[in-house]
């Protein structure tokens, strides 16, 4: 195992927010979604159940969904900065949660497990890193999680195969980026936060 290309690839994963309008193609599709499978999970319960959307008009209909979800409510002071944006985004023309990313690979786990959320947050980046090794783009996607107790997705994960002790806890954006150079921006952003405090033999 090479550990600087390993580094690199986490180095220079980014988030990408503009697709090509192009297929990820299948055998990408399944790398990726096996580097999820493959994530740790909490006693090893591997409960993490992905969804594979690629189906332009399921994804066009969440995006409406989601649009229209997000409009009913409204940004209250002290919310999470992320999610106040998305209220506001939503009432107005043109908000795509997923960034009309030809894939999108929703992870879900069991409402009652402690590491819920964390399991499927090693799944997700797992992913993002083969990603980046494929050079696809990627962007964590948080809206659905947001919304995991809204009825109306609720109802339409259940019929996709969500099931009633399940909640969605993450998805992962993926695709093409549409960049000059046709790769994903890879310039790590700067660390300004993330302290580090060693403490070492005295
Ligand atoms: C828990 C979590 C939730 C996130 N949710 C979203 C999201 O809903 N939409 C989005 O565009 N980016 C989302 N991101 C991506 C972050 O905004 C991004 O990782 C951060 O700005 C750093 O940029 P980088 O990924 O390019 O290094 C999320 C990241 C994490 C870890």
């Amino acid at each position: 195992m090479n550990a600087h290309d390993a580094f690199e690839l986490i180095r220079t994963r980014r988030s990408t927010r503009k697709y090509l309008d192009k297929p990820v193609g299948e055998e990408a599709l399944r790398q990726i979604v096996e580097a999820g499978r493959l994530a740790p999970s909490g006693s090893n319960s591997q409960s993490t159940r992905f969804f594979v959307i690629t189906d332009p008009a399921l994804l066009a209909e969440l995006a409406v969904t989601v649009k229209e979800e997000f409009a009913k409510m409204e940004a209250a002071p002290g919310m999470y900065a992320s999610m106040a944006g998305a209220i506001r985004a939503a009432k107005g023309e043109r908000y795509v949660f997923h960034y009309n990313a030809p894939a999108l690979i929703v992870t879900a786990n069991k409402k009652d497990y402690g590491n819920n959320m964390v399991d499927c947050a090693c799944a997700l980046e797992n992913m993002m890193l083969l990603a980046n090794a494929l050079d696809l783009g990627s962007c964590w996607i948080n809206q659905l999680r947001w919304l995991n107790e809204n009825e109306r997705l609720l109802r339409r994960f259940r019929e996709l195969g969500l099931m009633e002790d399940e909640r969605i806890y993450g998805a992962v954006a993926l695709g093409w980026p549409d960049t000059e150079s046709g790769l994903p921006e890879r310039e790590p952003l700067p660390r300004k936060g993330n302290p580090v405090q060693w403490i070492m033999d005295s």
